[in-house]
């Protein structure tokens, strides 16, 4: 099994690296695309890291010639002020990165069989208590419009034989990486609070599902087009805010008492405060109805994991000290 996968450094990456080893082992031969130049000695034995930076130029077809699937995971983070460049850095590092990377299976004898493209469900917009599926048509904002036009690149790909997966991810719960990594602080502290009125949908998703999930669309023919990576599960973020507190040993009734304010929200994030808040409840039909069976699909269980792993990272990290 040869892949390629761009932004694989990243939080998701490094996950649906290690699900592809635990399932190929030695017959993995597995090429990571990294901007970065320094820090190869960083990389695993079995990760062959390639420097190319997919935003400003195709890679070489070379690269991409013959594998069995790429896997296009990179992006800048959307947690940040969304000032103008930053949303032109949020916008390129998505549509421009995937534009270069179907220009290179143009380019190559033989293109990959799959093309697994990351995409968000912020496609959906800011929708209430609409269930959406991948059925469901695109919602309004930036984010969605991003999403659109990123997907619109990857499925340009269908047009050299390449099977192509828009992965639609929810908000990825993990040790080390995603929105976990920002919040576990203030609820260790006793300090968590719900995100406005708290009553908007959170469509979520364990990293190793989400890992899970990508290895399933690779090896499952069946899927083309979409795929929601959710949870069947998605809560509200009051819901969210009391699980994640208990997972803490923190007072769920104050953190679910406790709100910060939507302004405060804006203070900081700009227009990009509106994707914390914006209301997705979004179901994962596709993997459903392909036979995807989630290791965590419930929200407590799935907190208590990342919460659980977190302490084994710093036990690890204390004892290399
Ligand atoms: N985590 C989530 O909850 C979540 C939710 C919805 C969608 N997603 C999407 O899933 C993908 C992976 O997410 P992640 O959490 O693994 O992100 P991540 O940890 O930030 O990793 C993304 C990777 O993209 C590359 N990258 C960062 N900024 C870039 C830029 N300006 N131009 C080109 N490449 C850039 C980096 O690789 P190098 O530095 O090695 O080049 C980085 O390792 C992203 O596209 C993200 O939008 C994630």
């Amino acid at each position: 099994m040869r892949i390629v996968v761009i932004g694989g450094t990243g939080f998701i990456g490094q996950a649906v690296l290690k699900e592809f080893l635990m399932t190929w082992g030695r017959e993995l031969q597995a090429t990571v695309v990294t901007r970065r130049k320094e820090g190869a000695e960083l990389f695993p034995i079995w990760q062959r890291p390639f420097v190319w930076d997919v935003n400003e130029s195709p890679p070489p077809p070379s690269l991409i010639d013959g594998v069995d699937a790429v896997i296009n995971l990179a992006g800048e983070t959307v947690a940040q002020r969304w000032t103008q460049s930053a949303k032109q850095r949020i916008r390129d590092s998505r549509v421009l990165t995937t534009r270069n990377l179907v220009e290179s299976f143009r380019q190559a004898a033989r293109p990959p069989k799959v093309l697994v493209n990351a995409s968000a469900i912020g496609y959906y917009g800011d929708r209430g208590d609409e269930e959406l599926t991948e059925d469901s048509p695109p919602g309004s904002g930036f984010l969605a419009e991003v999403c659109q036009l990123w997907e619109e690149e990857a499925l340009k790909a269908t047009e050299f034989g390449v099977r192509v997966v828009c992965a639609r991810f929810g908000i990825v719960f993990g040790a080390g990486g995603g929105i976990l990594e920002r919040m576990m602080p203030m609820f260790e502290w006793g300090l968590g609070a719900k995100l406005g009125s708290g009553k908007q949908w959170m469509s979520w998703i364990h990293v190793n599902d989400a890992a899970g999930l990508i290895l399933h669309a690779v090896t499952n023919e069946q899927i083309k087009g979409a795929m929601n990576v959710v949870s069947p599960n998605p809560v509200t973020n009051r819901d969210f805010t009391r699980a994640l507190a208990r997972a803490v040993g923190k007072p769920a009734f104050l953190a679910t008492m406790l709100s910060i304010p939507t302004f405060i929200l804006r203070m900081q994030m700009g227009e990009g405060a509106g994707a914390l808040t914006a209301s997705q409840k979004v179901l994962p039909k596709v993997a459903q109805a392909t036979g995807y069976e989630f290791i965590h699909p419930d929200v407590e269980e799935a907190l208590r994991e990342v919460v659980h792993r977190r302490q084994l990272l710093s036990l690890a990290l204390a004892s290399t000290d």
